[in-house]
């Protein structure tokens, strides 16, 4: 008797714990449709123009138009007044000797400012001046979007055959993109610099707390998202034109996550990429993640595939937009 009333308990245990469960998947699903959107592709009339070395104003070409220049490099940059000298001095020296060296390497530079509250715009003019503006343009964003949205904005932005995105801090050594150019050998559209190979020295370097972090965040993204690439975060990506179209016209997420959702897209549309071990030096005042990122990070990656999953968010076919 006894017995029977305790594996009653327990079933009826299972139950609502079953319907707990389902309660709160059901809530999870309807906040992940109720707050999803898609990445703002409009641009802002401000948006829509660099200025040249005279100061007169041009419109930015278009991604949805034939290529021009054979690399664009893409810097996405948020209150980068100081650093950013450092990484654009490396990256315009090294792109002007191989131009020396061959005339027909032809290249432009596209640093985003973010919204930047310092004077980020300002000194990235100096070298649309330096070197003109056919090589440094400065798309200014009205409003900060993430690190996603600009280089998203600058890439839609370029008009290069290959387009590279570069982090602002120079924490990897600008020289390395011959590394990734010929990651793309073998008909790969997009190689990812990756500093997996460096992993075992970091973990050393790291708090215990930090480390936890990664491997949660490396577990959520192999679990939910993308397979088979070990560093999704690395912030040096080379893309050819059409993979950067096709991927970044699905992007939605213009904050912290959104490398994993366009690894996601290009592995959905079967885009071949290949990781490519790529140098890294800390570097000093380089942003570390704050920990309500982490958390807003990993909720993002259950959302990318729930999203997708049920059709919140969906593929999309590359679409022109202003
Ligand atoms: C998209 O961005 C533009 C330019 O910043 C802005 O004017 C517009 O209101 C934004 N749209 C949405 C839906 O946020
Ligand atoms: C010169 O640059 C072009 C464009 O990047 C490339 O196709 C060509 O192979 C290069 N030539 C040499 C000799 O490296
Ligand atoms: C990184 O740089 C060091 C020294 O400059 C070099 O010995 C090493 O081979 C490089 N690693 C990679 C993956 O390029």
């Amino acid at each position: 008797m006894q017995d029977d009333l305790n594996g009653n308990m327990d079933c009826i245990c299972e139950i609502v714990q079953a319907l707990i469960s389902s309660v709160l998947l059901f809530q999870v699903l309807v906040i992940a449709h109720l707050t999803a959107g898609m990445a703002n592709l409009s641009r802002h009339e401000k948006e829509k123009y660099f200025l040249t070395a005279t100061g007169e104003t041009r419109p930015f070409p278009s991604l949805h138009d034939p290529h021009s220049r054979e690399l664009s490099v893409v810097i996405p940059a948020y209150n980068e007044e100081l650093r950013m000298p450092v990484m654009l001095d490396e990256a315009m020296e090294y792109l002007e000797s191989r131009q020396k060296k061959n005339s027909s390497f032809t290249y432009e530079v596209i640093v985003v400012d973010d919204g930047s509250k310092d004077k980020t715009t300002e000194v990235r003019m100096i070298y649309t001046k330096k070197y003109s503006a056919d090589k440094v343009r400065v798309l200014t964003l009205v409003k900060n979007r993430g690190k996603g949205g600009a280089v998203l904005m600058g890439t839609l932005s370029s008009r290069g055959r290959l387009i590279l995105m570069a982090d602002a801090d120079g924490a990897t050594k600008f020289s390395d993109i011959e590394k990734v150019e010929a990651g793309l050998k073998d008909n790969m559209a997009i190689a990812c610099g990756s500093r997996a190979h460096l992993e075992k020295d970091s973990v050393a370097q790291r708090s215990l707390f930090r480390t936890f972090l990664m491997y949660g965040f490396h577990f959520l993204v192999w679990f939910f998202c993308v397979r088979g690439i070990r560093d999704t975060q690395c912030g040096f990506k080379l893309f050819t034109r059409e993979a950067a179209l096709r991927t970044f016209s699905s992007l939605h997420i213009e904050r912290w996550a959104f490398d994993v959702e366009l690894l996601y897209i290009a592995q959905c549309f079967k885009i071949p990429i290949a990781e490519v071990a790529v140098n890294w030096t800390e570097i000093e005042g380089s942003k570390l993640v704050p920990f309500w990122s982490w958390l807003q990070m990993g909720r993002d990656l259950i959302f990318i595939r729930l999203r997708y999953l049920t059709g919140a968010w969906k593929l999309q076919s590359p679409q022109k937009t202003d």
